[in-house]
């Protein structure tokens, strides 16, 4: 029987002898002497096999190497003085081994060192290859050891606390509307018909609420096809609930104590609440977007107002086709960023250019209030548009600011995106901080210009504000964003549960009532047979776990993601199947590999 874990051995073992298991770290010969750093999920700790003192295991202590799986029989001893580790938590005792047994050689050439320090580069395709022996590593494991500790304190605090039961919903469904790309799987039974893979368990956890299980929550995976990035992958998992009979007010209030009580379990860090609001309509004014990092400031300021009429016919032009003109301030801008970056051909003009903008106007502060700029902007400023300038971006001598002139959200996007960089760039950033916040009050509609219709920005089930039912088209929706550090951790919304009210919103979003009723025609017609108010939110607990961990990768925090390009590496999936599957399936690929012309 094992007596302890690696890690967990400490002086109060000492003289005790143990039993241990684990993986051959790292193992030192120092001449006669050697040491064996005996690795598991909680850590290492030090075997030390002498000839004099433990003749029994030290020929097989010669015949081990790294990775290699053992038992060890020893004696806990104290390190002399000399030997300890203070920055090991079992540094200050090693293990006598009397016996060593070896369960299981390494019989290939591992593909890469397991025990690395971590500035080891090892490139990220093949560590998925290898994921199992990836996970080995101190990081990964520890990685999901805290996602295992964030679940676990998220289902104390639901069902202990709030009385949340898990319910499980399917996964071979129909298409849910989140509004990405459904994953969609044929029926072999039903020819020619296809399950959609969840988007999310958005209309069973509503079906659940007519069936009066009042407070659910799921650990729910969900899929999406949708394009990857750092903190998208096809398939994740959402801590998902849903609630009846609550107000926002007390679904945002039960979130933030979930919340709160996760950090503090994790790590041991008390959250300060209630935690900050902003609408919708503040954070893209003040940041652009509607996730900004608030742990630092530069926050955009408008001045269409100022530079309607400046003369710089950029300015001029935006305003007059219904844009803005918005600025961001660079504190000590001048210095760190140079003409040439922020011209075309610069990378900050490319940062630009890529969000859409066409250029970028800038000025530089000087001392006694003078500015700095170049081309038509320099002469079509007057004294008083530069003082309002200055007034309102609270500039000092060495700012530089970075001017937005378009429509509302390529400027919106494009200095978002400049704040994001040049923060970053410039350590304005203050990695100690866990800045979490709401931003509420989201439109219900966005206007999709090329359908020419309106969509809905949350999904078409969300609540609008009573007092704004009347116009629904410009309606703010009862619907809020969880944000933590810029990242969007998640998103839920007051539902409708009145057929009229239902009906209506779908008239706004172009959806026929016969087009409704194909999709969305159960949950319809349970909201019929006494449905309940409720509401819900569902937390992206791998971004949460991500920004808790300190990694800038969901993929660091799932035990097998996919690839950037959907592939899991290490099973080859997808892959093909066999022709008689197909047909089985009755279905037939149209795909035609392309031919290279010479
Ligand atoms: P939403 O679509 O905002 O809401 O998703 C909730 C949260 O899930 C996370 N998330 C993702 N994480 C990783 N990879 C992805 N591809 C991905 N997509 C989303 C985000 C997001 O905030 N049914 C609603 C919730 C509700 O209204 O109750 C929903 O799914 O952190």
């Amino acid at each position: 029987m094992r007596s302890y874990y690696c890690g967990d051995v400490r002086s109060a073992q000492i003289g005790e002898t143990v039993t241990l298991y684990g993986w051959v770290d790292r193992r030192r010969d120092h001449g006669f002497v050697i040491f064996l750093d005996l690795r598991d999920r909680t850590g290492t700790v030090q075997v030390v096999s002498d000839p004099d003192r433990t003749p029994k295991s030290h020929p097989v202590a010669e015949g081990v190497r790294n990775e290699y799986v053992i038992k060890v029989v020893g004696r806990v001893s104290k390190r002399p003085d000399e030997s300890l580790n203070p920055k090991l938590a079992t540094g200050e005792i090693e293990v006598y081994a009397e016996e060593i047994e070896l369960l299981s050689a390494v019989r290939k050439q591992l593909p890469f060192q397991v025990s690395l320090s971590d500035t080891e580069t090892v490139k990220e395709e093949l560590r998925m290859k290898y994921r199992y022996l990836d996970l080995r590593r101190d990081r990964m494991s520890k990685n999901l050891q805290l996602r295992h500790s964030v679940v676990k304190a998220a289902r104390r605090f639901l069902e202990d606390d709030e009385n949340f039961i898990e319910v499980e919903t399917p996964i071979l469904t129909k298409s849910t509307p989140e509004g990405a790309r459904d994953y969609i799987l044929p029926s072999r039974v039903n020819p020619s018909e296809w399950y959609a893979l969840p988007q999310s368990p958005q209309l069973f956890k509503q079906l659940l609420m007519v069936s009066g299980f009042d407070r659910y929550y799921q650990v729910a995976r969900c899929f999406r096809d949708e394009d990857l990035r750092a903190d998208r992958q096809p398939e994740f998992t959402q801590l998902d609930m849903e609630m009846s009979f609550l107000s926002q007010e007390e679904i945002l209030d039960l979130n933030e104590r979930l919340l709160c009580h996760i950090v503090k379990a994790v790590k041991g860090v008390d959250l300060p609440r209630p935690f900050p609001r902003l609408t919708y309509k503040e954070a893209m004014d003040r940041y652009g977007c509607d996730k900004p990092d608030t742990r630092y400031g530069m926050e955009l300021v408008d001045l269409s107002d100022v530079l309607q009429n400046s003369g710089f016919k950029v300015f001029t032009d935006a305003v007059a086709r219904g844009g803005i003109i918005k600025v961001l301030p660079v504190p000590g801008g001048n210095d760190a960023i140079s003409n040439v970056r922020i011209k075309p051909g610069g990378d900050l003009f490319k940062e630009a250019s890529e969000a859409g903008a066409r250029g970028l106007a800038y000025i530089r502060v000087r001392e006694n209030g003078e500015i700095d700029t170049i081309g038509a902007i320099k002469d079509n400023l007057t004294e008083d548009q530069k003082a309002e300038i200055l007034k309102r971006t609270q500039a000092k001598a060495g700012d530089l600011l970075l001017f937005g002139a378009a429509d509302a959200p390529t400027v919106n996007k494009t200095l978002d995106r400049l704040r994001q960089v040049i923060a970053r760039e410039l350590k304005l950033v203050d990695e100690t901080k866990m800045n979490l916040l709401w931003v509420v009050e989201f439109p219900m509609f966005e206007w999709n210009a090329d359908e020419k219709r309106f969509e809905a920005l949350h999904h078409p089930f969300t609540r609008p504000y009573n007092e704004d039912a009347g116009d629904l088209t410009t309606a703010r929706a009862q619907a809020y964003d969880i944000v933590l550090n810029g990242f969007e951790i998640g998103g839920g919304s007051l539902r409708i549960h009145e057929p009229e009210l239902q009906a209506k919103v779908f008239e706004t979003i172009g959806l026929s009532d016969e087009e409704a009723n194909s999709k969305f025609g159960f949950l319809l017609e349970a909201f019929e047979y006494g449905a309940p108010p409720h509401g819900g939110l569902a937390l992206g607990l791998d971004r949460l776990v991500m920004l808790l961990a300190g990694e800038e990768s969901i993929r660091d925090t799932i035990a097998f993601p996919k690839t950037q390009q959907a592939r899991c590496v290490l099973t080859s999936a997808p892959s093909g199947v066999d022709e008689k599957q197909l047909k089985e399936l009755q279905v037939a690929s149209t795909y035609r590999p392309k031919v290279k012309e010479d």
